[in-house]
């Protein structure tokens, strides 16, 4: 990262994660968050190397750890309090939700080693797939085109195009109609 787009993650962070939500008027909040600053926080997170585009909805206290990392399709509606850890690349793709309070983690570390060596790998998010509140995503994993992830699920694997998976480690449980047409934001 350069140092103008560590500046910006680091200011990022501090404005929307860390004084924003200690706001306690709920109209100059909603004013704040969902009118003024939705624009300015995508701006920043372009300034910072994150690549998305103003059609996006960022909720409050999410947690970008690396913009440069991320890129995020058209269309796409994030909810609040999510942890980005975008060590290594997360690519979302087009109208996919997701929900809140869950971790995409790029970072882990190989247990089986002697030096608790840092392990780094991307995260893939297909188009329309909507990603249940409180869900980890683990490094790695690729989610498919239409999928879906139930609430509090742990995604260790890979999760084929169109299945509704649930569960800590998430299974596919049904399937979702391929025919998906629909706007997020
Ligand atoms: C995944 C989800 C969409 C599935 O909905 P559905 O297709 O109507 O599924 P059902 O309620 O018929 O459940 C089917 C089975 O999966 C289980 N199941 C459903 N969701 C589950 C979840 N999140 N974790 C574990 N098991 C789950 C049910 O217990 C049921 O099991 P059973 O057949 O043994 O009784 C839904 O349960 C869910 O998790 N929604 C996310 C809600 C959310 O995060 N909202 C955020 C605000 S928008």
């Amino acid at each position: 990262m350069s140092k103008s787009q560590k500046f910006s993650c680091r200011l990022y962070n501090f404005i929307f994660r860390d004084k924003l939500p200690s706001l306690k008027n709920k109209f100059f909040r909603f004013l704040v968050y969902h009118c003024l600053f939705n624009f300015n926080k995508i701006l920043l997170m372009k300034m910072a190397g994150a690549k998305l585009t103003f059609n996006t909805q960022i909720g409050r206290s999410n947690l970008f750890v690396a913009p440069g990392n991320i890129e995020i399709g058209d269309d796409v509606f994030i909810g609040r309090n999510n942890l980005f850890q975008s060590r290594d690349k997360i690519i979302i793709g087009k109208h996919v939700n997701i929900s809140g309070y869950s971790f995409f983690l790029t970072g882990s570390h190989d247990v089986r080693s002697s030096d608790f060596k840092s392990i780094y790998a991307p995260i893939k998010i297909g188009d329309y797939v909507w990603i249940g509140t409180n869900c980890t995503i683990l490094p790695g994993v690729t989610i498919g085109d239409g999928a879906v992830i139930g609430a509090g699920s742990v995604v260790t694997k890979d999760i084929p195009s169109y299945k509704i998976a649930v569960g800590s480690p998430a299974k596919p449980i049904a399937d979702r109609m391929k025919n998906l047409n629909y706007k997020i934001c």
